[in-house]
């Protein structure tokens, strides 16, 4: 592959499995250093392990809804990639009951990861493009994102309100040199919830493509979101 990426520092959280891990690794075989985080600390060794022959990858456990273990996520990268580019925020979660049956701490748990955990990257991301000249920020939202549906009452607003931050933070920061886009994924073949993989979904590698794709687009065009679905979904 082109090393078009040769010498730009990435940050890619959820990196550890699924969609992110996909990104992680396209990232670092077009020539970037990356860096992941997940939650669990044994599964970001075991990535960074599995990545490490296809270039340098840090990774470091980091819970994305706590705005404190962010903060030290940030710092470690600062020390293993010395400075950022692009920052794709990927880590997300669901849980799919109706509003009635959430539970507070269900809310909470998809609200704080799907949304403020965006927020709290972005914001670490932001301060940090000041001193390399700008950057690029890359959301993982989903058609749920512009599609409600029974049951998806926490996951669709964490989404909803994810293309919103991403439009205002866009128009925010587009003279700073820092350009957003969100991907707007339908089924994807990963562990997310209870769906597991089958033929007919999208595939990790296909999003993977299309933040490569973004990435390489000339700086003076910005595709602002990409809307991407299973061409035959199952009937
Ligand atoms: N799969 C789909 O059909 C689909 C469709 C549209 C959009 N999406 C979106 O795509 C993104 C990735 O989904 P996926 O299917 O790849 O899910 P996945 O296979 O479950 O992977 C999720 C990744 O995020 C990490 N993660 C979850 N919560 C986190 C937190 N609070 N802090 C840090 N890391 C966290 C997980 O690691 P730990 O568990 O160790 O924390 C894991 O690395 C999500 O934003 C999801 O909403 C998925």
């Amino acid at each position: 592959m082109e090393l078009f990426l040769k010498g730009k520092r990435a940050i890619v959280t959820g990196g550890t499995r699924g969609i992110g891990r996909a990104i992680a690794e396209s990232l670092l075989d077009a020539g970037a250093g990356v860096a992941v985080c997940g939650r669990s600390e044994d599964s970001v060794e075991k990535a960074v392990r599995e990545m490490s022959s296809r270039g340098p990858v840090f990774g470091q456990a980091c819970d994305v809804a706590d705005h404190q273990s962010v903060a030290s996520f940030f710092k470690f990268c600062d020390d293993k990639l010395r400075g950022i580019d692009i920052l794709v925020n990927n880590a997300g979660i669901g849980k799919f009951r109706s509003a009635g049956e959430l539970t507070i701490e269900e809310w909470h748990a998809v609200v704080d990861t799907n949304l403020n955990g965006v927020f709290y990257c972005s914001r670490e991301a932001l301060s940090r493009f000041k001193t390399c000249g700008g950057g690029y920020v890359i959301n993982i939202s989903s058609l749920a994102g512009k599609n409600p549906f029974a049951g998806g009452a926490a996951y669709n607003a964490s989404k909803f309100g994810l293309n919103g931050f991403s439009e205002a933070m866009m128009l925010d920061h587009r003279y700073d040199n820092v350009r957003v886009s969100y991907i707007m994924p339908g089924s994807v073949s990963t562990e997310f919830g209870s769906g597991g993989g089958a033929d007919w979904k999208i595939h990790s590698s296909d999003i993977a493509d299309i933040v490569l794709m973004l990435l390489r687009m000339p700086e003076r065009t910005l595709v602002s979101r990409v809307e991407v679905r299973p061409s035959r979904p199952k009937r």
